[in-house]
């Protein structure tokens, strides 16, 4: 299975960083009977990013549940050294890894490595990192994530000029590479996200901040219709 089997039209993604962690595994149920597929992972390692976030302890827990459900994990490693990491990542049950051009030499490199523990891989980018860069290296991704907030925290506000950066890496990409956009997403954000390009659409809060888990994730949907 690929990215592409996995992506109907547009995914929301929600983030589970944002969930309430102490009852994780009922939350993921929730989202999966409302229809959603691909779940966000991310793990911050205390250097890249200020928190430890979640990883590979949360994720073997998790997995079981998401896979019988035929739905997979998106791992957005925000870590200094993702070539450390994978190998975890793809124990645990991790379905992707999308590791950050700020932190590696080599991206065609690193996309190899990832590949070889089965993985499918992303590149993500910070907004102070050029699209055009990024692209240029990323031919052979499955995805590339433009960061539309400052990676660490859910919660933040989107950055306006995101937009913009999302339609010049979708210029700059080939077209079998999927454009994902993480950070601020919410009903007033994911149109201009999505119609800049987008078509994996990553959303923490906007999906976790509501009682309603069901009726949150689908109104993003239905904002992407
Ligand atoms: C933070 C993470 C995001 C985060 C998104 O850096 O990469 O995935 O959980 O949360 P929201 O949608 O609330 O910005
Ligand atoms: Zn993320």
């Amino acid at each position: 299975m690929s990215w592409h089997e996995w992506v109907r039209n547009a995914e929301v993604e929600p983030s589970l960083y944002a969930a309430d962690l102490a009852r994780l595994g009922e939350q993921i149920d929730v989202l999966l009977r409302g229809g959603c597929r691909i779940f966000h992972f991310d793990v911050g390692d205390g250097h890249f990013v200020e928190p430890i976030t979640i990883g590979p302890v949360v994720l073997e827990s998790i997995a079981p549940l998401v896979h019988e459900a035929g739905g997979v994990l998106d791992c957005h490693l925000m870590v200094d050294n993702p070539l450390r990491h994978f190998p975890q990542i793809a124990r645990a049950g991790g379905d992707s890894a999308t590791f950050h051009y700020e932190v590696v030499d080599d991206v065609p490199t690193t996309i190899d490595a990832a590949r070889e523990h089965g993985l499918q891989v992303g590149v993500a980018f910070n907004p102070e990192s050029e699209p055009e860069d990024v692209a240029a290296v990323a031919p052979d991704a499955d995805l590339v994530l433009c960061m539309s907030i400052h990676p660490g925290y859910s919660g933040q506000k989107f950055m306006p000029d995101a937009v913009d950066r999302i339609r010049r890496l979708r210029a700059a990409l080939p077209e079998h590479v999927f454009v994902q956009v993480d950070g601020g997403i919410d009903h007033e954000t994911i149109g201009a996200a999505h119609g800049a390009g987008a078509t994996l659409i990553v959303a923490g809060s906007a999906v976790f901040g509501s009682d309603d888990l069901t009726r949150s994730y689908r109104g993003l949907v239905q904002a992407l219709a």
